[in-house]
């Protein structure tokens, strides 16, 4: 088992490059099962998530070709296995994806309850529900949580478009009905859909396959089925997650970074807290300057569904609020359990308490290295953050979640100074 350890780093300065979406590459990968001719994407990241995709992909019947650059050739044409391997499946949550794609093309879908990320109860209800207005059968088999008897099977001759209201914006729930939707017959509307940029970057995904869907980036997406797809090139957008990360390495050392190969639209609540701590950021057409205040000031933040805080940047925004004066308060209310990472940071010395689904960080109290773990991917992430301002050396455990979503990642903070070397355990 690796390990990553991690020593207090002067600020952190340059520039570093942000990698395609891996939220928006899995999505992309399990459309590409729709095509029935060559499909090349380009700036996928090379992830251990992405890679389980690809075995996904392979295990169904796709052909696909990996070049160095990023680039993937996939070609969907001979896939007839409509049943997801159980080892695959269960690494990743995400494989379930396959599920809107294999039922619309082969006309059922069988998969095992999917793992992944343990951030509180992860329904997918909402999945189901699409599926089933689109007129799908259901059989669920629930044994042993970890045992081959747990599976689902989507199964129909024919899918005809619904009009279908998701009780919360999920972005895998919205992803999966689309995908479904798009060789239904006829016209599926998804209200109260999700509109994260890679809802957006799926949808213009299937458009170049010759898909017709209209709305995607708001609240309602129109679908109208076609019986065929084609073909396609397209480059994956950059991660604004891992731009994210690397904008608060800034302000946590600091520092002064400019962070490359961003949508800034993407980002505002990332810019506008930054800014309420004092930072500087300078956002240009594809890069983003932060340049770090004097003294951090404290903040509160709210995950919500996009446009809001996202909350995949509440853990390392909470190693921020370690460093900003004062109290500072973090209110999760997209997931149920993900202050897993609370009792890391508290293992550093810091002063939070948990009240429901908000944290509150007193950041007046210095944080010292000591050996932590990574409890999720963007958990591991905010440790490395932390660990970068700690007295000491911090060793991270578990950091298998890091590289499921981070590429290179103790290479590129090296080449901002950062002190944070790989070592086998
Ligand atoms: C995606 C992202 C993940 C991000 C999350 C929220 C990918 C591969 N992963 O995950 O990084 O943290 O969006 O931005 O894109 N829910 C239900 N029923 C369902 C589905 C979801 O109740 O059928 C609930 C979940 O329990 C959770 C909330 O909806 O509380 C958000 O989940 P969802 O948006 O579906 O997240 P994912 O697509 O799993």
């Amino acid at each position: 088992m690796e390990k990553l350890l991690v020593e207090k780093s002067p600020r952190l300065t340059g520039k570093v490059r942000v990698s395609g979406a891996k939220n928006a590459s899995l999505p992309i990968l399990a459309a590409s099962l729709l095509g029935t001719e060559d499909i090349i994407l380009e700036d996928v990241p090379k992830l251990k998530d992405v890679e389980v995709m690809i075995e996904v992909l392979k295990a169904l019947g796709s052909r696909v070709e990996e070049y160095e650059d990023g680039t993937i050739l996939i070609n969907s044409k001979d896939v007839n296995n409509y049943e997801t391997n159980y080892e695959l499946m269960n690494k990743m949550r995400a494989s379930f994806l396959v599920m809107g794609p294999l039922l619309t093309r082969l006309g059922k879908a069988k998969n095992s309850l999917p793992g992944g990320c343990a951030i509180g109860t992860r329904p997918i209800d909402l999945h189901l529900k699409g599926f089933k207005s689109l007129g799908a059968k259901i059989e669920e088999s629930v044994g042993d949580i970890n045992s081959l008897e747990s599976y689902i099977m989507a199964s129909s001759d024919r899918l005809v478009g619904d009009k279908i209201y998701l009780d919360f914006p999920s972005v895998g729930a919205t992803e999966n009905i689309m995908m479904a939707a798009v060789m239904a017959e006829g016209e599926t509307v998804i209200e109260n859909a999700a509109m994260e940029p890679e809802i957006v970057d799926l949808s213009n995904f299937l458009r170049k396959l010759g898909g017709n869907i209209k709305g995607a980036g708001t609240s309602s997406i129109t679908i109208r089925g076609v019986e065929k797809l084609g073909g396609a090139r397209h480059q994956i957008i950059p991660d604004r997650i891992e731009a994210g990360t690397f904008m608060v390495a800034a302000a946590i050392t600091g520092g002064d970074i400019v962070v490359d190969n961003v949508i800034p639209d993407h980002l505002k609540p990332i810019i506008a807290k930054l800014i309420e701590t004092g930072c500087e950021v300078i956002v240009n057409d594809e890069d983003i300057r932060v340049i770090a205040g004097k003294k951090l000031n404290s903040i509160d933040i709210k995950t919500l569904p996009y446009p809001g805080f996202p909350t995949d940047m509440q853990a390392q925004f909470i190693a921020l609020m370690t460093r900003c004066e004062g109290i500072n308060v973090a209110i999760e209310t997209v997931f149920e359990n993900r202050f897993m990472h609370v009792g890391e940071f508290k293992k550093m010395g810091a002063d939070i308490s948990i009240d429901g689904r908000s944290a509150i960080i007193n950041g007046n109290v210095p944080l010292h290295g000591t050996s932590v773990r990574a409890t999720d991917l963007r958990s591991g992430a905010a440790l490395i953050l932390a660990g970068l301002t700690a007295e000491g050396v911090t060793e991270i455990n578990d950091i298998y979640h890091i590289d499921r979503g981070y590429e290179n990642v103790e290479d590129k903070f090296r080449s901002l100074g950062a002190k944070i070397t790989r070592v086998d355990n």
